[in-house]
C-alpha cells in the first residue's frame, strides 16, 4: 500500500514542484502557511492544510495519518525551533520517515545560514525517524524571483559574486530527488530500511555569472548584462528591504562564501539517485525565456 506523504513549504519553489509530482501517483498533503485558492487548480487534486511552524498547536492536523513527510522551511534562524516543532509533531503522529531539505555544504562553508541549516539537521538527525537529508545548491529560479525584475526593468542582474562560480541547480531536480527517495523507501522501505543517506544536490556545471549573463543574452536573445554590485552596497540593499540584522549577515557571509568559489562544487548524487543526469542552466533559460524578457523600455 502507498504511504501518505506531508510536504512542508509546499507553496514554495521545491515543495510545490513536489506536491504536483507526488500528486501525480501517491496520497499528498501540502502544509501552506496561508491559503491559497488558486493551489487546486495548478497542482491537481491534492488536500492542503494550513500550518504555522512557530506554532505547534497547528502541526498535529496536518501530521495526522501520514508515513513520511518532506520538511522544508524558510531560510531565518527560525529555522532550528521551527525544524524541532516539525520534528516532534512527526513524532507524535508515528511517522515513519523524514527527507529534509537543508543546503550545500552545510555547517562547513557559508556562515551561519548553513550553520542554522547544520543545526537543524541535527535536530532531524537525533530524532528516532529515520531520515534523508538533501543538501541542493542555489536554485536556477532564484534568476525568476530574485533577478527576473530587473532584468525586465534594467536589462542587467545585480548581485555581488564577483567571479565566483555556482553549480546552480534547477529546483525541479530537487523535487525529482525528494520523490526518487519517498517512493523508494515507500517500495521497499519495510525490507530494506529507509535510506538515511545525504545527498549533496548540485548542477552539472558551476559557471561564473558572466557566463551566465552570456547564455542569458543568447538565448533570450537580448542584451542581458551581469552587474558585480560588491559586497557592501548588497548588504545595505538588504538592510533596507527590512530584513533583520542577524540574516543580514547571514546572507552576506553566504554571498562571500559564493564569491570567493565555495559554492562551484559540482556533485554525481542526483544523477546516482535519479539515473539522469541534472537539468543545465541553458535548458533552463531556454524553458524560462519568456520569463526573462527584457522590457522594451527598459533602462539598460
Ligand atoms: N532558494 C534557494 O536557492 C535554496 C537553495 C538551497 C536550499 N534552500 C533552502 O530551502 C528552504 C526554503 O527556501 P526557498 O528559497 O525554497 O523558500 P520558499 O520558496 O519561500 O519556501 C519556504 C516555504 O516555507 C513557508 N513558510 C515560511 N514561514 C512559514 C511558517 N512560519 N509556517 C509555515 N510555513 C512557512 C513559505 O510559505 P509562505 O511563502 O506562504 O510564507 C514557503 O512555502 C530554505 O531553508 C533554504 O535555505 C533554498
Amino acid at each position: 500500500m502507498s504511504s501518505h506523504i506531508l510536504v512542508t513549504g509546499a507553496s514554495g519553489r521545491a515543495g510545490t514542484e513536489m506536491v504536483r509530482q507526488l500528486a501525480a501517483g501517491a496520497s499528498v498533503r501540502g502544509a501552506v502557511h496561508y491559503p491559497d485558492h488558486d493551489a487546486e487548480g495548478r497542482v491537481g487534486r491534492v488536500d492542503f492544510v494550513e500550518v504555522d511552524f512557530d506554532r505547534p498547536d497547528t502541526l498535529d492536523t496536518a501530521f495526522r495519518g501520514i508515513d513520511q513527510a518532506v520538511l522544508i522551511t524558510p531560510e531565518e534562524p527560525e529555522m532550528v525551533a521551527q525544524t524541532r516543532n516539525l520534528v516532534q509533531a512527526a513524532e507524535r503522529a508515528g511517522v515513519g520517515h523524514l527527507v529534509r531539505v537543508s543546503f550545500l555544504h552545510s555547517g562547513t562553508a557559508g556562515g551561519p545560514l548553513l550553520d542554522w541549516h547544520r543545526e537543524a539537521e541535527e535536530v532531524v538527525r537525533e530524532s528516532a525517524i529515520p531520515a534523508t537529508i538533501l543538501r541542493p545548491n542555489s536554485y536556477m529560479q532564484n534568476f525568476l524571483t530574485m533577478y527576473g525584475p530587473s532584468i525586465f526593468v534594467r536589462g542587467a542582474f545585480f548581485t555581488p559574486m564577483g567571479g565566483g562560480r555556482i553549480s546552480y541547480i534547477d529546483a525541479r531536480d530537487v523535487a525529482d530527488a525528494a520523490v526518487k527517495v519517498l517512493l523508494r523507501a515507500d517500495r521497499d522501505g519495510r525490507e530494506s530500511g529507509r535510506d538515511e543517506r545525504i545527498y549533496s544536490l548540485t548542477g552539472p556545471q558551476s559557471l561564473p555569472h558572466d557566463e551566465i549573463a552570456a547564455i542569458l543574452t543568447r538565448v533570450v536573445g537580448q542584451p542581458i548584462r551581469y552587474v558585480d554590485v560588491g559586497q557592501d552596497e548588497a548588504c545595505v540593499a538588504l538592510r533596507r528591504r527590512g530584513a533583520s540584522e542577524q540574516l543580514v549577515e547571514a546572507l552576506c557571509e553566504l554571498w562571500l562564501a559564493m564569491r570567493h568559489d565555495e559554492f562551484a562544487t559540482t556533485a554525481g548524487d542526483f544523477e546516482e539517485l535519479t539515473g539522469r543526469p541534472p537539468r543545465g542552466f541553458e535548458d533552463f533559460v531556454r524553458e524560462h525565456a519568456g520569463e526573462l524578457r527584457v522590457s522594451p523600455t527598459a533602462r539598460t
